[in-house]
């Protein structure tokens, strides 16, 4: 089964009530206009239920930022899965660089989140990514490894062949320096094959691996060209309908779909 590429919009802590809607209404239009590629964003969790009502009746998907363990209970300014999943969520982005490296969670609270994700009908987006110390120290692959290891923990294949990673090397996300397609390339194809490790060859083959930092659009086309990059985790660029839609239509190009 080919996998089908999916293009997500991280609005972070971005947009005002008025911009989300009108953001969502444009990004629910491409997602529309490009059937092959899956579309989605994931606004601030405030502005969820505006941006999944202006995509009812569209293929667009709606996704939250970050959730809690925990499905319910005294957890202040925290937010639960079934909550999310009642808002109308579909993912969740678990793991970003800015809850590991700006809120300090450590692999094993992101770990739960997972478990927590699929617990409450949600499915993860998690992110996994080094830093530029741990680049230029080569511990590329053993900060992905880890990353990865942790998050699948105790997930069963049903569960982790739906999982969507996001390679985010953390030096690249809104610093406009992205990885070259070749560098992106070979830490997705190394993800492969820790999936064959954990599980086998025909997960690692079915996993989606989307690229994340700094994408835009003039350089979707060539990441996404890329045999394992299956698409794009999107930030600044996301909060835009023209750069969104044209990273989208790049996509669809670099894919053939
Ligand atoms: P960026 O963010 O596209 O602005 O670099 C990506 C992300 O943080 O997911």
């Amino acid at each position: 089964m080919p996998r089908k590429p999916f293009i997500c919009g991280n609005w972070k802590m971005y947009t005002h009530r008025a911009e989300a809607v009108a953001l969502a209404e444009g990004t629910a239009k491409a997602a529309a206009d490009t059937p092959g590629v899956e579309v989605g964003a994931c606004p601030p969790a405030c502005y969820i239920e505006a941006v999944v009502a202006a995509a009812a009746g569209t293929p667009m998907v709606v996704g939250g930022q970050n959730m809690y363990f925990e499905p319910k209970g005294a957890f202040t300014g925290e937010i639960a899965g079934p909550m999310l999943k009642d808002l109308g969520c579909t993912y969740v982005i678990l793991g970003h660089s800015e809850r590991r490296h700006v809120f300090g969670e450590p692999d094993d609270l992101i770990a739960r989140k997972v478990k927590a994700a699929f617990a409450a009908g949600l499915v993860p987006i998690l992110c996994v990514g080094e830093l530029l110390e741990e680049r230029k120290a080569g511990k590329t692959d053993a900060v992905v490894r880890r990353h990865v290891t942790a998050g699948f923990d105790g997930l069963a294949s049903d569960q982790a062949a739906q999982v969507v990673i996001a390679y985010e090397p953390v030096w690249a996300i809104g610093t406009g320096e992205t990885a070259t397609p070749d560098q992106a390339q070979e830490v997705h194809a190394f993800i492969r094959t820790l999936l064959a490790d954990l599980y086998d060859a025909r997960l690692a083959q079915a996993v989606r691996i989307q690229y994340g930092g700094s994408v835009k659009p003039d350089n979707a086309h060539a990441l996404m060209a890329q045999a394992d990059i299956d698409g794009a985790l999107v930030g600044g660029a996301s909060l835009k309908v023209d750069s969104f839609g044209a990273i989208i239509a790049e996509g669809a190009k670099a894919k053939g779909v």
